[in-house]
C-alpha cells in the first residue's frame, strides 16, 4: 500500500520540495498534504501551485497552550489521512502528546551530525568547536528535541575558511540528498542506518 505523507514546514520548504520531487514512480509514498504553522511559508504557495493539498494552523492564537495547538493540527491532518509525518524545517517544538501518537511514523531532518548540536545555530557551533566534519541527520521524532533513533546521516569536511553561511549552504545540498533517500527506505519499512556518501 502506498504510504501517505504529511510534510510539515515553517519556511521555504526546500527539503519538502526535494521529498515531493522524489515521490514519483516506484516510490512507496506520495505527498498527502503540506502543513505549516505559517500561512506565509514560501513552501505553502509552492505546494498549492503543484496541486498538493495544504493546511495551515497558525500557532500564535494558541499562545503557550501547545496541546491545544497540536489538537488543531491533528484535526487539520485528519482529512488527509497521513501514514507518515516528515518534519522539514518545522520550527515548533512538539509535545509528548503529539510525538507519542506518531511514534515510529514521524521523522525529522536536522542540520548536524546528531547527537552533536541539537537545537539551533548548528553550523556556527560546529565551527566554534573546531570540528573537522559536519553534516545532517534524519531521525525518528520522540518527545526529546532532535533525539530519537537515527535513520541516516550525510557528512562533509569542514574547510579551514568555512563560515556558518557557507557551511549551511553545503549541508543543505546534503539534506536534499539524504532526506529523500531515507524517506524512500522508511516508507518501505526499512529503518537501517543510511550513511552518505556511501
Ligand atoms: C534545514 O536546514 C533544516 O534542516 C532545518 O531548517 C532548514 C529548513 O530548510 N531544520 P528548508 O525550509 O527545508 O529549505
Amino acid at each position: 500500500m502506498t504510504k501517505r505523507v504529511a510534510i510539515f514546514i515553517s519556511g521555504g520548504g526546500s527539503n519538502m520540495r526535494a521529498l515531493v520531487a522524489d515521490m514519483t514512480g516506484d516510490h512507496p509514498a506520495r505527498p498527502a498534504v503540506v502543513f505549516s504553522n505559517n500561512a506565509d511559508a514560501g513552501g505553502i504557495a509552492w505546494a498549492k501551485a503543484q496541486g498538493i493539498a495544504t493546511a495551515v494552523v497558525d500557532h500564535r492564537p494558541f499562545g503557550t497552550d501547545r496541546a491545544a495547538f497540536e489538537a488543531a493540527v491533528s484535526a487539520a491532518l485528519e482529512l488527509h489521512e497521513p501514514d507518515i509525518i516528515c518534519l522539514a524545517g518545522f520550527m515548533r517544538k512538539l509535545t509528548a502528546g503529539f510525538t507519542d501518537a506518531w511514534a515510529g511514523r514521524m521523522i525529522n531532518i536536522h542540520p548536524s551530525l546528531l547527537p552533536k548540536y541539537k537545537g539551533l545555530n548548528t553550523h556556527a557551533r560546529a565551527l566554534a568547536a573546531g570540528d573537522s566534519a559536519h553534516g545532517c541527520t534524519v531521525h525518528e521524532v520522540t518527545a526529546a528535541l532532535d533525539d530519537g533513533p537515527i535513520l541516516g546521516q550525510a557528512r562533509l569536511a569542514i574547510a579551514p575558511d568555512d563560515t556558518p553561511d557557507a557551511l549551511a549552504a553545503r549541508v543543505l545540498v546534503l539534506e536534499h540528498q539524504l532526506y529523500p533517500a531515507v524517506l524512500r527506505r522508511f516508507a518501505a519499512g526499512d529503518t537501517r542506518l543510511l550513511e552518505l556518501p556511501r
